[in-house]
């Protein structure tokens, strides 16, 4: 079969093919959890005192946080590989910064840092790549400008913006619209500057590592579960007291080799020391449910998160509904879910996924336009994605857009592992922002990826 073109390449980038690969084995040391790596940043920087880090992520995302916050006069230090420490500067002792943020491809950094600034009297310019100036600000700046902050933002509350934060912040009770972690962190590291209590109200649990680490850095934070939602209360002006922060393996980044590892024959792969918050670990609960082998073992609680060792072996896959309700504990692994549903036998349906429209890309259609590209009959609306599942090898035979979506990029090259013919991305640079090196990491386990021009 011929290459199709899905969708015209990106005019620079480093292209990147897999191949129907012999089965994979071994073992994978998965990169450090991005969302825990940037609180640990964050919050290490307001604590007082130094918060020593093992594990980081060093990948683009985490390095834009850690850029952003020594512009502000936070000692941000690598002192090994994955070993960090931050010298915190105490709640509002951050300095404005004299140059633009920019803060690359990553939303968890913009909004988070939204939170963080404020409390802080001053402006500060944000901005970031194309993927991230494309992506909905006004979500934060609602309940921030409700506390006393001031933002002016490109038309459709979109990046670059000028971020002033208030020495008077009011406490809020703030019910999040849509369910999303970085909103409601952004809350409450702003409650974090304001006199009295500031209420985050969510009708579906999303990550909580913002709540527990905070907590554990002796915030006073109450949690209760109420017939609205969960409720999550901080009580403003305390400091945060250091603490050595252990960052579990990222379950985002771990679903690459899981979903590959079922979806090629004869596989046996083993990924240690995953983080497995319920509220992140959706993934390995569907993939289970669509028939993959996942042994969990050595199940055990570091550092305030739970983490197990999984062992996955290739299974014959069915089709499955993914239901709405599980989507914010696998919002970020519908992309790579995807390809084990086209392999799979039976039709798969990902349900409440509207949020997938404004992550790095917008994933409902490039998940659909690439599977299309590759020969599988997938269908979607406003909310949902339907996988027809190929029952075997799907055809392939494409090259993908990757649209500057790390997540694109590495679900298409997992599936061109299990397909009759070599899948093509036309940029696998995205991939360094939160899998360092994963192309490498793939090849260890036996996958057929390349790098460079042509296939
Ligand atoms: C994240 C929250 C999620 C997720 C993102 C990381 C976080 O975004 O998609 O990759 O670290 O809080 P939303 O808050 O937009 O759902």
């Amino acid at each position: 079969m011929t290459q199709d073109t899905a969708i015209s390449p990106a005019a620079q980038g480093r292209p990147a093919h897999s191949r129907r690969s012999g089965p994979l084995s071994g073992t994978m040391a998965v990169p450090g959890d991005k969302s825990i790596s940037h609180r640990a940043l964050m919050l290490g920087a307001l604590a007082v005192g130094t918060t020593h880090i093992e594990g980081l992520l060093e990948g683009e995302d985490v390095h834009a946080t850690a850029a952003a916050l020594r512009a502000m006069g936070v000692t941000v230090v690598q002192d090994g590989p994955g070993v960090w420490h931050v010298d915190g500067v105490g709640v509002a002792g951050l300095h404005a910064p004299e140059d633009v943020l920019d803060l690359g491809n990553s939303g968890t950094s913009a909004r988070l840092l939204c939170g963080l600034l404020a409390g802080h009297g001053f402006t500060a310019i944000m901005t970031g790549d194309g993927s991230l100036r494309k992506r909905p600000m006004n979500r934060v700046i609602a309940p921030l400008t409700e506390m006393g902050v001031r933002v002016e933002t490109r038309e459709g509350g979109r990046m670059p913006m000028s971020f002033t934060g208030s020495d008077t912040l009011l406490p809020i009770e703030y019910t999040l619209p849509v369910p999303s972690a970085q909103v409601k962190s952004a809350v409450l590291l702003a409650g974090l500057h304001a006199p009295g209590k500031t209420t985050v109200i969510e009708d579906v649990a999303t990550r909580d590592h913002t709540e527990r680490m905070l907590s554990h850095m002796g915030a006073e934070i109450e949690i209760t579960e109420t017939p609205d939602g969960r409720r999550i209360t901080i009580t403003g002006q305390t400091e945060l007291s250091p603490v050595n922060v252990k960052v579990p393996s990222d379950p985002s980044s771990a679903a690459f080799p899981a979903v590959a590892a079922a979806i090629v024959p004869g596989s046996q792969v083993q990924l240690n020391g995953i983080g497995m918050n319920p509220a992140r670990a959706g993934v390995f609960t569907s993939l289970s449910e669509m028939g993959a082998d996942i042994t969990s073992t050595n199940e055990r609680d570091e550092g305030g998160e739970p983490v197990a060792d999984l062992t996955i072996r290739a299974a014959a896959l069915t089709g499955a509904r993914i239901p709405a309700e599980r989507a914010a504990s696998m919002i970020d692994e519908y992309p790579v879910l995807a390809m084990a549903a086209a392999c799979a036998t039976g039709t798969t349906v990902f349900a409440g996924v509207g949020e997938l429209r404004v992550k790095e890309s917008d994933r409902l259609a490039a998940i659909e336009t690439g599977l299309r590209a590759c020969g599988v009959t997938v269908s979607t609306d406003s909310d949902s994605i339907t996988i027809a599942g190929c029952g075997g090898p799907p055809p392939g035979g494409a090259t993908i857009a990757t649209q500057l979506d790390h997540r694109l990029a590495m679900s298409f090259l997992v599936f061109g592992l299990a397909t009759e013919n070599p899948v093509s991305i036309d940029d696998i640079t995205p991939s360094e922002t939160s899998f360092p090196g994963f192309a490498d990491a793939m090849r260890a386990l036996g996958a057929d990826i390349t790098e460079g021009d042509p296939a």
